[in-house]
């Protein structure tokens, strides 16, 4: 695995000459924060040796390396996920690479279904906490020295003070944030009212098919993690609306106003505070 990270990490490095500081996961409908940086390298991902390229549309599977105002950062446009039939191990393989590029903080975003009573489609959740449920974790097979120990502790994966940071951004912009634990199922199917029922006993409030295998594996190797999730729909069982993939993308686009000056203005404060140095 570390040979494969390696190849990959050589071509990638062939062809940008940035060394980015923060990497940034775009989630479903989200790629439009493409225009708030200056993008100086466009990657597709067919061009990475060993690469899983994403198959869902609303992911056009490239990353894009830029500046953020003076930060100097990657983004994935396009995520990948376990439901599309790769092993966990290569899911995060675009994590592992950013983290060894140069990245030291994971900026996490998503689509998902809100379960907590008090959220509405379109509210936007920091990510306090997550559960990782009938998903392998990525960290399964032979641990890769090189980037982490064998057991990591998980017990604040969340990084605090770039909590901190998201929540005093969000008070200061005006723009209403929502706090919660995010559960990971693998999909690709929605879930069903049953499901629902049971994981909002588990302590869920939002769910989606991604992001928590790519916490893991960033705090894994050392990585300060944060992520905003997107609630696109109410999940299923909670409202009378079939759910669609459509609608997830209808309400990203709804949402991308606040959630871009959100994602912009926080790292703006991570840049501020010396994080990032
Ligand atoms: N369930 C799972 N994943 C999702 C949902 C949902 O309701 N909405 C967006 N991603």
């Amino acid at each position: 695995m570390m040979h494969a990270l390696n190849t990959a990490l050589q071509v990638l490095r062939d062809k940008t000459e940035i060394t980015p500081r923060l990497a940034l996961v775009l989630g479903s409908g989200l790629g439009g924060f493409a225009e708030e940086l200056k993008v100086v390298d466009r990657i597709p991902y067919s061009e990475i040796p060993g690469f899983p390229i994403s198959t869902v549309p609303g992911h056009s599977g490239q990353f894009l390396l830029g500046y953020l105002g003076e930060v100097p950062m990657i983004a994935m446009q396009g995520r990948v996920h376990y439901y599309e039939g790769y092993p966990m191990q290569q899911v995060v393989l675009p994590i592992r690479l950013m983290g060894l590029l140069g990245a030291k903080v994971l900026f996490l975003s998503n689509a998902a279904g809100g379960l907590n009573p008090n959220f509405s489609r379109g509210d936007l959740m920091m990510i306090e906490d997550h559960v990782s449920s009938f998903v392998p974790s990525p960290l399964l097979g032979k641990n890769i020295d090189e980037l982490g120990t064998r057991f990591p502790d998980m017990t604040r994966v969340y990084d605090k003070e770039l909590c901190e940071l998201i929540e005093q951004t969000a008070s200061e912009q005006k723009i209403p944030l929502q706090k919660g634990v995010y559960f990971q199922l693998t999909g690709p199917n929605f879930e069903t009212s049953a499901e629902i029922r049971m994981m909002a006993r588990l302590g869920a409030d939002a769910v989606g098919m991604s992001t928590v295998c790519e916490a893991i594996a960033a705090h894994h190797m050392g990585m300060r993690v944060c992520g905003i999730s997107c609630i696109s729909n109410l999940a299923a069982g909670l409202s009378s609306d079939k759910l669609t993939h459509d609608e997830v993308q209808e309400t990203a686009n709804m949402v991308k106003e606040k959630f871009q000056t959100l994602v912009r203005e926080s790292i703006f404060a991570f840049a501020k505070t010396g994080i990032l140095d």
